[in-house]
């Protein structure tokens, strides 16, 4: 099922509920996108994104990089958080203030206040990427949501069940959408399905998001 794009596209500013305690809200980070933008740019120049391969040996077709305290990584002996990155040995650049007000404010509007996230992983998807159904389950604390800004092309996010199988409902995220989750809903299985579609008019032919974690 799709969640109805009624008048041409969800209206920046309201908010849908998937479930008990997931939530889409529409357009929250569009004022900042510029700042975010800038940021991104001085990240990317110190952490680029690249390819990581799983424990069996397959290379993920999104590209990743992270800042904050701890990012996420992949490589042949499974998945982990570290507080360098493997590519330069340093820590990963620092979470800027901006990032993290962003979540913060997009949690606590989601029913999460005080969430302090450690973690900002960074995914950038080519058109025809896609991210299979997974849990997030490396983190060390499940009571912290899990917040992620949508920017550039559309995509349709697979909001899953609690069991792998379970019927996915799709949802239409878009530039400056911010989806949050956790409490009952923390370990929904969700993922991405392949990015397809016109550029996006300020990113061109890609989808960049920002996810927000309490790892460590
Ligand atoms: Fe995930």
């Amino acid at each position: 099922m799709t969640m109805p794009d009624l008048f041409g596209g969800p209206e920046p500013g309201s908010r849908e509920q998937l479930d008990t305690s997931a939530w889409v809200l529409r357009g929250f980070a569009m004022a900042c996108i510029p700042e975010l933008l800038t940021e991104l740019g001085g990240i990317e120049a110190r952490s680029p994104f690249r390819h990581m391969v799983t424990a069996s040996g397959l290379r993920l077709a999104v590209a990743v990089t992270s800042c904050g305290e701890l990012g996420w990584t992949s490589d042949r002996h499974g998945y982990c958080y570290r507080a360098d990155d493997p590519l330069s040995g340093k820590p990963w650049p620092t979470m800027p203030p901006r990032f993290a007000e962003l979540a913060e404010a997009a949690a606590r509007d989601a029913g999460f206040a005080g969430f302090k996230p450690d973690a900002c992983l960074i995914n950038r998807y080519r058109p025809g990427d896609r991210l299979s159904l997974h849990q997030d389950r490396n983190e060390r604390d499940f009571s912290a949501p899990i917040v992620t800004v949508s920017l550039g092309m559309s995509a349709v996010f697979l909001w899953g069940g609690k069991a792998r199988s379970d019927r996915a409902v799709r949802v239409q995220v878009h530039h400056g959408d911010v989806m949050v989750w956790g409490g009952v809903d923390r370990l929904r299985f969700h993922g991405v399905m392949p990015v397809v579609g016109s550029a996006h008019e300020v990113l061109g032919r890609q989808r960049i998001s920002l996810t927000f974690r309490k790892a460590g």
